[in-house]
């Protein structure tokens, strides 16, 4: 070995030894506690003190141990650091001596929540020469300690007091108390009045105890020096919101208002909002769908960003066509199951000139012309989640420069490259189409493609959620499985000249073919299940229960009637059990297949016969499946009502079929009419 290479060998070994010595340090600072990053994690650690910190440590958690007694000494190994947060949560203080922070001078974030024998006064003197500027309060039994008189919080901006039962704040000692407060948190507290704070730019007051009689925004009359900007009412009990008209001048800088889960709420008055002058964003999540909106509640111009959700559906009557009228400039609509059915022609009337809307989402709205976007030219998101939408014309999309669509549970059969002009598919960052019927032809090739391509801007249900309807053979595959034959997708005319014209002659006559077989698909799907039903009918085994009185079979469209009318007297008033399609059907299987296996677990089938239902192919795979129990079991098991007369007119023959074999039960549009209807189907139905 030579000289050389000892020496090298040599340095390695000993930097090797140097590295591992200064690692085994490393591993021992922090212990117990975890140093990532810039905070030390020492939180239920059963530790008195803090240990040595690696010296680029800023923040210590030391939630959930016991320290009683919080000193300066718990801090003595780390007093030399750069401390900016504390996080004591949960650890039992009762007293906190005045010298405890006195090592940190650039502390900013103390976190005391959860010691319900908080000493509020010494935590104010121990907090005297420090500019402490977000403290947590949060779960610490406070009540009503706060009116007592303490060294105030001079630098506190930010104050989180969750969860202490507050029932009064006095509002004169609390500003002197925190002098610069603008950020104050009573989330879970009991307060029944709105306090009048005048510094607080936003407050939140979710989950109190107010009503509407506590709302008072006007000081004995006059406009106080209001600095609110954000206020946040959720979870109260209000149910008049009228104040904000007769007070809202007094909120004169308010931005944003948040009403959301006040079920008592029952209307939105007219001009309601029109006396904030600068509100910008209102959001009503999860109210009541009996909540009555006056055509001119949204008259407020600065109005930019509207929120709504219903618990229940809340149809929309044709006095809101104008209801945006007054508030031009929304860009930021969400509706969730506000039902626009009723007033379906006027769509374009009612939101045609919002055109500088750029987050639309309309779910559960019942809506399928969505022509109306037409004009909102700087659409960024759309999302029209649930809706009964089967296509529009590609010329909506033109100019407009989308990034997120939604489309999820419509009626979209068939996406291709027109669906969206081609910079829309170019530089969409989110697309979701779940839940449609998709139809697995040549034409959803490209489509196809597409989504194997753009995966990652994909939701995570793909691809199980994208799944062929039909055709037949294709039924319950993904659109990923699906694989037409090598030549089946290829233009009938470079086929020809690619295969030579005698090919092409057969290519021709192959083609007539699938074109006839496809015209009549439902003519030889229904033969081909007329056969198969000669063999016994796949019924459930004798003793078994059935899960459902009667299966629904009814078309989109006449499902207000079916949740109006069939839905009250059958199940409330005669407590059957009915499968509704998209009530009872399990979420992510196959539609058919949920069709074929609920009608096998229900006792009857009830066809609701209408123009539409006589039209979708959809009604009639079920009419089919029907027809073929009729087949099986008798005329009994099925019962028929006809909505709309469709005697008179041309109709598959599965239903000209069912028609002779049922007597039908007619819905006639005079009231008089109805008991009879009801009494007839009852008896269909036993
Ligand atoms: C803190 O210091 C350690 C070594 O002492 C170093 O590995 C780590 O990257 C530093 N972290 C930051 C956020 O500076
Ligand atoms: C480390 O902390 C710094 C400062 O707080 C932050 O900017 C950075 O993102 C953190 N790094 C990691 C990996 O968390
Ligand atoms: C916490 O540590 C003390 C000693 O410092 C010990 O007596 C006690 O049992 C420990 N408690 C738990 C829960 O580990
Ligand atoms: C304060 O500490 C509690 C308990 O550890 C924790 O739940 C809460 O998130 C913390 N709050 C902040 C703002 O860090
Ligand atoms: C802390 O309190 C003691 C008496 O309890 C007092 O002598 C001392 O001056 C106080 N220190 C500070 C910094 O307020
Ligand atoms: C704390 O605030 C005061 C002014 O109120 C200021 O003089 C002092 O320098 C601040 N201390 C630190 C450490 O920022
Ligand atoms: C509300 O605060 C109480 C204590 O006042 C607490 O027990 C409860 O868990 C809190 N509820 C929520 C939802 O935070
Ligand atoms: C409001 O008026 C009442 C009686 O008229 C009075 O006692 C109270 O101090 C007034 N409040 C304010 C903030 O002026
Ligand atoms: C809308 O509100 C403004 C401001 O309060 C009012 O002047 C206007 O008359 C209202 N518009 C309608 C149509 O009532
Ligand atoms: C919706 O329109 C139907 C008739 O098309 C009517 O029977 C129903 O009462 C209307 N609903 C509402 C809430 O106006
Ligand atoms: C809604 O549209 C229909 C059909 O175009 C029209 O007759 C009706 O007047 C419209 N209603 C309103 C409120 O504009
Ligand atoms: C659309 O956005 C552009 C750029 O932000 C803006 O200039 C234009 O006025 C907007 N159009 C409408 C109708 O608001």
């Amino acid at each position: 070995m030579s000289f050389h290479t000892f020496v090298t060998f040599t340095v390695i070994i000993l930097s090797a030894d140097a590295l591992l010595v200064k690692q085994t340090a490393q591993e021992h600072v922090c212990f117990p506690c975890d140093c990532l990053n810039v905070t030390a994690d020492c939180s239920n650690r059963n530790i008195t003190k803090v240990p040595v910190l690696r010296s680029n440590i800023t923040q210590i958690i030391l939630s959930q141990n016991t320290l009683t007694t919080v000193t300066r000494n718990i801090f003595e190994k780390v007093k030399t650091l750069d401390i900016t947060t504390i996080k004591l949560g949960y650890c039992k203080v009762m007293h906190i001596s005045n010298d405890s922070f006195l090592d940190f001078q650039r502390l900013k974030h103390l976190n005391m929540s959860g010691n319900w024998k908080l000493p509020f006064m010494e935590l104010s003197q121990a907090l005297v020469n420090i500019n402490v500027t977000h403290l947590n309060l949060d779960d610490a039994g406070i009540g009503n300690k706060l009116d007592v008189v303490f060294i105030p919080f001079k630098h506190v901006n930010m104050l989180s007091l969750r969860g202490n039962m507050i029932e009064n704040l006095h509002a004169t000692l609390f500003s002197n108390g925190f002098p610069s407060l603008n950020i104050l948190d009573l989330t879970n507290n009991s307060l029944q009045t709105f306090p009048a704070l005048n510094q607080i730019e936003k407050l939140n007051l979710a989950k109190n105890k107010i009503e509407s009689t506590g709302l008072r925004f006007c000081v004995n009359g006059s406009v106080p020096k209001n600095r609110l900007v954000e206020l946040d009412l959720s979870w109260n009990f209000l149910s008049d919101i009228s104040v904000f008209n007769s007070e809202g001048h007094c909120l004169s800088k308010l931005q944003t208002l948040i009403l959301n889960n006040n079920y008592h709420i029952i209307q939105i008055p007219d001009n309601v909002f029109s006396r904030l002058p600068r509100i910008n964003k209102i959001l009503f999540r999860y109210v009541s769908g009996r909540i009555d909106i006056d055509p001119l509640a949204f008259n407020a111009s600065t109005l930019l960003e509207l929120r709504l959700t219903t618990s229940e559906q809340l149809i929309l009557r044709p006095k809101h066509v104008n209801m945006f009228k007054q508030c031009p400039n929304l860009h930021t609509l969400h509706f969730t199951n506000v039902v626009f059915k009723n007033i379906s022609d006027n769509l374009t009337d009612m939101f045609s000139h919002l055109v500088k809307m750029k987050d639309f989402k309309i779910k559960r709205g019942i809506i399928w012309d969505i022509s109306f976007l037409s004009t909102m030219e700087n659409l960024t998101i759309l999302e029209l989640f649930d809706n009964y939408i089967k296509g529009w014309n590609p010329e909506i999309f033109m100019t407009k420069p989308l990034k997120k669509i939604i489309l999820s549970e419509n009626q979209i059969a068939v996406f291709d490259q027109n669906s969206f002009p081609q910079h829309i598919w170019d530089n969409l960052e989110y697309f979701s189409a779940t839940s449609n019927p998709f139809e697995c032809t040549c034409k959803l090739l490209w489509f196809k493609d597409w989504l194997n391509d753009n995966r990652n801007k994909l939701s995570k249900n793909y691809p199980e959620l994208y799944i062929c309807l039909y055709p037949h053979e294709w039924k319950e595959k993904t659109v990923v499985q699906y694989e037409p034959d090598q030549y089946e997708c290829q233009p009938a005319v470079s086929a020809l000249l690619v295969i030579g014209i005698g090919l092409g002659c057969l290519a021709g006559v192959l083609l007539l073919i699938a074109f006839i077989v496809y015209k009549g698909r439902y003519h030889i799907k229904h033969r081909m299940l007329l056969v198969r039903s000669l063999q016994p009918y796949d019924r459930l085994p004798d003793g078994e229960e059935f899960v459902y009185d009667a299966f629904v079979a009814h078309h989109v469209d006449n499902r207000v009637w079916v949740i109006n009318h069939l839905l009250p007297f059958l199940e409330k008033q005669r407590k059957l059990r009915l499968c509704l399609d998209e009530r009872d059907f399990l979420p992510g299987n196959f539609i058919a297949d949920n069709i074929v296996n609920n009608m096998k677990v229900s006792r009857k089938v009830i066809l609701v016969f209408s123009e539409d239902f006589a039209d979708s192919e959809w009604c009639l795979f079920e009419a089919t499946t029907a027809y073929n129990r009729i087949l099986a079991e008798g005329a009994s098991s099925v019962v028929i009502i006809m909505l709309e007369d469709i005697r008179h007119r041309p109709v598959d023959n599965t239903i000209r079929n069912l028609l002779h074999a049922v007597a039908y039960i007619e819905w006639g549009s005079e009231r008089s009419d109805r008991p009879v209807f009801f009494r007839k189907l009852l008896d269909a139905l036993q």
